[in-house]
Order: C-alpha cells, then sequence, then structure tokens
C-alpha cells in the first residue's frame, strides 16, 4: 500500500518539477497507484480494515513523497433526479491553471488533506471558477478542464501541493471564519 507523508515531510514543502511526456512506464504506474489508493480511501470497509487511513478525494504526488507534477482526482458527483450517478476522475500531469475567475469560493466545512491529521478549522478562500490545461492518464490525451465550486476547489487544493502550500497556509490566522464579500460558499 501506498505510504501517505505527513505534514513534517520537506517533499510537501518542495516545489515539484515538470515531467516529459510521453510520461515514462514508473511515473505512469505511480499515478495509478495512486488512483487505486485514493478509490480504496472511499471504501468503508478498507477503512475499517486499515483505521490509520482517511477518506480523501484527492491526492498528489508530493504527498507520496515524490516532488514532480501529477495528482489525482476521484468523488461521486451529487446524484441528479432521473440521471445517471457520475463520477469526477482525473489522473493529471503538469496541470496549469490558465485562467482563474476573480471571484472567490470556500467550502463552509473548511479543507481537510490526507497529509494532515490534526484539524486546522477556518475557510480557505480559492477562485470560485478555473480552467485548467494538463495531460489526462485516464484519457491519454491533453485536456482543458472548466470547474466551479467543489470542483475547483478540489483542483486548486490538489495544485497547491505541486507548490509546496498545504491548505491551512491559506486559512487567517487572526480570523479563520472570515467571511469576504462578494464570496461564495461550498
Ligand atoms: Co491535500
Amino acid at each position: 500500500m501506498l505510504k501517505i507523508t505527513k505534514d513534517n515531510a520537506t517533499s510537501l514543502r518542495g516545489k515539484s518539477k515538470p515531467l516529459a511526456l510521453p510520461l515514462e512506464e514508473k511515473w505512469k504506474t505511480l499515478l495509478l497507484s495512486m488512483l487505486d489508493y485514493l478509490r480504496l480511501t472511499q471504501d468503508e470497509k478498507f477503512r475499517e480494515a486499515h483505521p490509520s487511513v482517511r477518506e480523501g478525494v484527492g491526492l498528489a504526488a508530493p504527498q507520496v513523497g515524490k516532488n514532480v507534477r501529477m495528482l489525482v482526482i476521484s468523488y461521486d458527483n451529487p446524484v441528479e433526479e432521473g440521471k445517471e450517478p457520475t463520477k469526477t476522475e482525473y489522473a493529471l500531469v503538469n496541470p496549469k491553471i490558465v485562467f482563474a475567475s476573480p471571484n472567490l469560493a470556500y467550502l463552509r466545512g473548511g479543507e481537510g488533506c490526507l497529509s494532515v491529521d490534526k484539524p486546522h478549522e477556518g475557510y480557505v478562500y480559492r477562485h470560485e471558477s478555473i480552467k485548467v490545461e494538463a495531460y489526462d492518464l485516464l484519457k491519454d490525451q491533453n485536456v482543458t478542464i472548466q470547474a466551479q465550486g467543489f470542483d475547483a476547489i478540489v483542483l486548486q487544493h490538489e495544485i497547491d501541493h505541486l507548490e509546496g502550500i498545504l491548505f491551512y497556509d491559506r486559512i487567517d490566522k487572526a480570523d479563520p471564519f472570515k467571511v469576504l464579500p462578494g464570496s461564495t460558499a461550498v
């Protein structure tokens, strides 16, 4: 099983390097094993069997000790009435934010991270909508992702890992639950 680095690890504070494409086999293998791990964290039975494992929706390479620009995201989308359930899932290499809205959004319940065991309360402000360009291993092609709300927040959290930034760095220590005018609660 993959070992997740905790927030005292140097890999979580370093800037990650871009990877050459086509992607080397060893990085493909690691990226897919990160996705397997992430899916497993969402399996209740697996978590019962491995009490140290917490549920996650995203994982970036520095969290498994590698300072390279790769990340995975996986979660079930809210089910819309009369429609089939869908999943948001990416295995991205060299993701780049090419547009970020000036308006901001935050998760009402705050953010969490598989590398951060201690809770850090407070709002993490992020761009409400973004456009990301990347290579997606799941599609084996370059993709442009338009994301907003929750989707945009998760992408920004994971891309922050590639810059050595953790979610609690973005919490206002003096006023953690300050509501910025015009921002959207998600
Ligand atoms: Co994280």
